[in-house]
């Protein structure tokens, strides 16, 4: 494992389950302090830049939101170099902005879930962590992604505020409304606790939503499917490697 190089580390959600642009792949398990990650890293090449990608709910999805071991994956991602982290996370829109099939970089966030271990100091013994975490998400990261998908001309919307749910149920329309007024422009399941981690850890970590859906309330659908949701991400992905390529081109 070469540490120093590692230009990216990608985090896929619900419908990206590998990077077809990613040569030279090799792939490692590293158990962490924590256990395991969710899957294998696979390590690779993008026009040459060292990037590494993990699926966060396994490469067969099998890992529900709840139950993801978010703090394997971040220290996991951190053992073999990380240092800036893009976490691709697959969202519903709630306003008008973010519809289906949108890419976004959210600049805020809002966390409802509930009983997941969301911090490193969980363990009796460890340093009580109380970092900043007024901007969830990098902003040096954020202004990287932006100035890249302005060069490559991939459509992101900037800015928003991802709504963090428990699931692995969607939400009622009354929840979704409820997150509207709170101000969330975009409604996912594994926004939390991985940028809290994230910014214990120390890494740079910003998101990118794909936007899948209408929230429960806000399309026109009678019932959103796994169908919709998944043929929405494939659509929106189309972005994602050139966007890529253009932030390590950055
Ligand atoms: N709600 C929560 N998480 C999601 C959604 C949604 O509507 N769509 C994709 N992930």
């Amino acid at each position: 494992m070469h540490h120093a190089d590692l230009a990216l580390a990608v985090i896929g959600g619900t419908g990206v389950y590998r990077i077809a642009e990613l040569t030279d792949v090799e792939s490692h398990l590293p158990e962490t302090r924590y256990g395991f990650p969710s899957g294998p890293l696979r390590v690779g090449r993008i026009d040459g830049h060292r990037v590494a990608f993990l699926a966060r709910h396994g490469e067969e999805h099998g890992v529900p939101p709840h139950k993801i071991n978010y703090r394997a994956n971040l220290v996991a991602l951190q053992m073999i170099g990380a240092t800036r982290v893009l976490a691709l996370n697959t969202v519903g829109g709630i306003t008008e902005r973010f519809g289906p099939t949108v890419l976004a970089c959210p600049d805020q966030l809002i966390d409802y879930t509930w009983g997941r271990i969301s911090t490193l100091s969980e363990e009796p013994g460890t340093d009580v962590l109380h970092v900043d975490f007024g901007d969830p998400y990098a902003p040096a990261l954020r202004a990287q992604i932006l100035a890249a998908a302005q060069r490559s001309g991939v459509a992101l919307v900037d800015g928003g505020c991802y709504g963090a749910t428990q699931g692995p149920r969607l939400e009622t329309k009354a929840e979704i409304a409820r997150m509207r007024r709170d101000g969330c422009d975009l409604v996912g399941m594994t926004g939390m606790p991985e940028a809290g981690l994230a910014r214990e850890l120390g890494l740079q970590y910003a998101c990118l939503g794909i936007v899948a859906n209408w929230a429960a309330g806000c399309g026109d659908e009678a019932e959103i499917t796994m169908a919709e949701v998944l043929a929405n991400v494939e659509t929106a992905s189309t972005g994602i490697p050139p966007l890529l390529r253009s932030i390590l081109a950055g």
